[in-house]
């Protein structure tokens, strides 16, 4: 190229980088270059960790024990096959669907995740708006740092209410009758949590409620500034829907000893027969991985169960989600709605979860991590990765409805570590036959 081309080239660049700076430079221009650069869900995680003190940050990255389920939840995704089909002349999928008969544009909804004012202090406020944004689902969680009401009143669409059994009925009650009150859609039963699971990366940070403030988090969050203004001004660090009940939440007391203290670790399917009397509406049982307790549920009144090991968070050496789907979808797929949640972490991972029977997909730390980039802008721009490429997954497999996915495209391989041979869905030479 002649040198004078050259120069000409750059003075136009120049003169084109030079009158978008303003708009570069301002905070929405930076918000916007923040996320562009994040293409996947990946380098959302990446831009939280440098965003958030290394104890929030672990609070939501971290898991239990040797963290292996957590693990096991995004790499059992990695060992599935999708199978394509050609020349089927679907080019634009419609992702729209439904879940207990509520409709959603996409077959993506935010699992429940507590303290997330923790994240940013538009907490889970900012994720309900992004999902509603989307037209889909929010699961406020039991232990958010925003009440209910506030929910409600700062948000314009569908959300349920996830819900834990404390040893208090009376608190449970009490938040079912203001679930009701604000047309929540439907409840959702955590039953994965009967004790807090050994989550060491909280424990080796001291993470309480509300946080202690040492020497090491001071120096945190002076290196974190966006994150200490909104933390400091405006602080959200309880449970705000069981605010002065139990005693604990507004002290200093770790998460692990809230839980232990005040969740009932006897529970049983009788309780929620006990449930299904004392709400009408939808009931969703999440943090099931097998066919027994699947069917279970399903028998105590369940309309729906979310397969889910609470994103590993609990017990670990538990199955990943995606292994333990096909035996939950096989028990119980043909009475009541099968979703699924952990290690969804990109739009083809939710594509293989239907074709194996999932009806949805919940995301969790996904959403989170969107949350520490950008506050709602970052959850939304989380599901937006999320929902673009699944709506490329179905193009390139030749797919023109989510209706299409359940039962083919994706190879269904073993990924439940059995021993023995014999068994149906039990051995790494089953599933090399089936390739
Ligand atoms: C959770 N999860 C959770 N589940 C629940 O039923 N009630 C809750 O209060 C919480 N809180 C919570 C906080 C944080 C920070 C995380 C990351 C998760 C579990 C959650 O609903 C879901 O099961 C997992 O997050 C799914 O795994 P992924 O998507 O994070 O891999």
């Amino acid at each position: 190229m002649p040198i004078n081309d050259f120069l000409a080239l750059a003075r136009h660049q120049l003169a084109a980088d030079v009158r978008a700076l303003p708009q570069r430079l301002s905070p929405e221009g930076r918000v916007a270059a923040r996320l562009d650069r994040c293409l996947n869900v990946a380098d959302m995680r990446r831009l939280a960790r440098r965003r958030l003190p290394r104890a929030v940050f672990d609070f939501v990255d971290g898991a239990a024990g040797d963290e292996v389920t957590a693990r096991r939840n995004i790499e059992d995704f990695d060992r599935l096959t999708l199978r394509p089909t050609a020349m089927t002349g679907a080019s634009a999928p419609a992702l729209t669907t439904t879940v207990l008969d509520q409709p959603v544009a996409m077959p993506i909804f935010a699992a429940p995740t507590g303290l997330t004012g923790l994240v940013h202090h538009e907490g889970e406020l900012g994720i309900a708006r992004a999902m509603h944004e989307a037209g889909t689902i929010y699961v406020l969680s039991a232990m958010a740092s925003y009440a209910i009401e506030e929910v409600v009143a700062g948000t314009d669409g569908t959300s349920w209410l996830q819900i834990y059994l404390w040893r208090d009925r009376g608190l449970v009650r009490e938040l079912i009758a203001r679930a009701r009150e604000r047309g929540f859609g439907a409840l959702v039963l955590t039953v994965d949590v009967p004790v807090a699971g050994a989550r060491e990366r909280d424990r080796r940070n001291g993470f309480g409620i509300p946080p202690r403030l040492t020497l090491r988090s001071l120096g945190e969050g002076l290196l974190r500034p966006a994150w200490s203004s909104g933390f400091v001004r405006r602080p959200r660090m309880t449970i705000a829907n069981a605010a002065g009940r139990g005693g604990g939440p507004q002290s200093a007391v770790g998460l692990a000893e809230y839980i232990n203290g005040q969740f009932d670790p006897a529970m049983s399917w009788r309780d929620l027969a006990w449930l299904r009397e004392a709400w009408d509406g939808p009931i969703v049982v999440k943090g099931l991985l097998t066919a027994v307790d699947a069917a279970a549920a399903v028998r105590a009144g369940a309309d729906a169960v979310c397969v889910s090991n609470h994103g590993g968070r609990q017990l670990d050496l538990v199955p990943s989600s995606i292994a333990a789907l096909p035996e939950v979808v096989d028990a119980v797929g043909g009475e009541a709605e099968v979703y699924l949640d952990g290690g969804v972490r990109r739009g083809w991972h939710v594509a293989a979860a239907l074709a194996l029977g999932a009806r949805a997909c919940l995301v969790g730390r996904p959403l989170v991590y969107g949350l520490a980039c950008a506050g709602e802008r970052g959850a939304a721009h989380a599901l937006h990765l999320l929902t673009e490429e699944l709506r490329a997954t179905l193009v390139l497999l030749g797919c023109a409805d989510l209706g299409e996915l359940a039962g083919r495209y994706a190879q269904p391989i073993s990924l439940l570590r059995s021993e023995n041979p014999r068994t149906k869905r039990g051995s790494a030479d089953e599933s090399a036959s089936d390739a």
